[in-house]
């Protein structure tokens, strides 16, 4: 198999970078498919971080870097990051990095939407605050200008109007501040002169890479319980997050079918509101983002931590066809005494071990827990299992080998 397809099966932030920079050294290019600069990778290459947010983490091994039609582009913070990591010493020019002409570019206005539609929710989802939603609702809506649309400044501008007519009615409704069009256009065109180098038909690059036999490696942003559908919805992202999306989100289609491999933190963490069942308001949960780093790479939160939820975990693994997982930061539970795995929920004294989709029904659950004995030895830099644990988590997660 030429392709695998890397993805989160929780919140997101379950080191994805980490285990794709594993990956890269093998692969041929590296693929972003979904979300936009709400991700925040942090990997260690050659003996320095490196925190990205839309590049893709393969660019740092020296493969192609490919940014698909799936992903919101903001042209200033593309090119601020570019800027960064040139900074630190690697160049990325249109050798290194194709950016799908089809994508959907992320405005100014888009980022002012994204804060006002968060002040006007009764209850804030806690996004990143980058744009990214009201982004991918532009291009739903079909009112979002792509990036190919950047080369002719007289359909730029008739684009920009059309969105900018619907941008400005909302935050006016709202009660902020609009934005005039003549400067946004001159920022837009004189960001252009830069953008326009780096964009190509990536889907035909795609193939044209699968049909030569080259490895892909897919770079998932966000993951499965923030998918816009299948996750805990309304406190989701706005794109598919699933490895389904590799498909149209990189134009590959069905031939993008890899292998699916999740990654899997050894207990849970969000950041952002919305349903935690296994959450830990307590000193274990402040031991587990101490000890784990847990704090935002892109906007500096701290993360909501608890115990690792198999429950939603099995049910991430079969929405999405996960065929392996990895298991990340197994250290940070080093030294415990106990711990805790959600191996299902008690809804109104019944066992369920799927979540409810109704948020009435999901207000009231509670977590099942199996409680397991700690272990005291460092698992720092282990790579493999013991038999009994594999055992463990695998009957945990395993839907044919479900303990409820
Ligand atoms: P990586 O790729 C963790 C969360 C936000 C918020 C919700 C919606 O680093 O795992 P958005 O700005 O996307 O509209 O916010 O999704 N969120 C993430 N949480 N890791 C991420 O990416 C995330 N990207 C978005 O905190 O709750
Ligand atoms: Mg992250």
């Amino acid at each position: 198999m030429n392709k695998v397809i890397v993805t989160g099966v929780q919140w997101g932030d379950e080191g994805k970078g980490r285990i794709v920079d594993l990956l890269a050294e093998t692969a041929d290019c590296v693929v972003r498919f979904n979300g936009g600069h709400n991700a925040g990778h942090t990997l260690v290459v050659g003996g320095k971080t490196w925190k990205l947010a839309l590049l893709p983490c393969g660019l740092l091994r020296g493969k192609l870097g490919v940014i698909g039609n799936g992903v919101v582009v903001d042209p200033q913070a593309l090119l601020a990051e570019i800027d960064r990591i040139a900074a630190e010493g690697l160049a990325i020019g249109p050798d290194q990095l194709a950016v799908a002409d089809n994508a959907t570019l992320l405005l100014p206005s888009h980022i002012a939407l994204d804060a006002a539609q968060e002040a006007a929710r009764t209850q804030a989802i806690g996004t990143t605050g980058r744009g990214i939603g009201p982004a991918f609702e532009d291009r739903a809506g079909r009112r979002a200008i792509r990036l190919a649309d950047l080369a002719d400044p007289a359909v730029l501008r008739g684009r920009l109007e059309e969105t900018l007519r619907y941008h400005n009615a909302v935050l006016a409704a709202l009660g902020r501040s609009v934005f005039e069009l003549e400067p946004m256009l001159a920022a837009l065109l004189e960001q252009a002169r830069r953008i326009l180098p780096y964009l190509r038909p990536a889907w035909k690059l795609l193939n044209e890479a699968d049909e030569a036999g080259r490895r892909i490696l897919f770079e998932g942003a966000q993951a499965m319980l923030l998918d816009v559908e299948h996750g805990t919805y309304p406190f989701v992202t706005s794109s598919g997050t699933g490895p389904a999306q590799a498909a149209s989100g990189s134009g590959l289609g069905s031939a993008a079918r890899g292998h699916a491999l999740g990654v899997c933190k050894a207990y849970a963490t969000r950041v952002g509101g919305g349903p935690f069942p296994t959450e830990l308001d307590d000193a274990i949960g402040d031991r587990l983002r101490e000890r784990g780093g847990e704090y935002g790479t892109n906007t500096g939160r701290p993360r909501r931590c608890g115990w690792l939820d198999a429950a939603l975990l099995r049910q991430s693994v079969r929405v999405g066809g996960i065929a392996s997982l990895a298991l990340t930061k197994l250290d940070v539970l080093d030294g415990m005494d106990e711990l805790k795995i959600c191996t299902g929920y008690r809804l109104d004294g019944v066992l369920r071990d799927d979540y409810p989709a109704g948020l009435a029904e999901r207000g009231r659950i509670e977590p099942v827990y199996e409680t397991l004995p700690g272990w005291q030895e460092s698992t720092r830099g282990a790579r493999l299992l013991r038999q009994e644990h594999f055992e463990l988590v695998f009957n945990a997660v395993s839907p044919k080998r479900s303990r409820l």
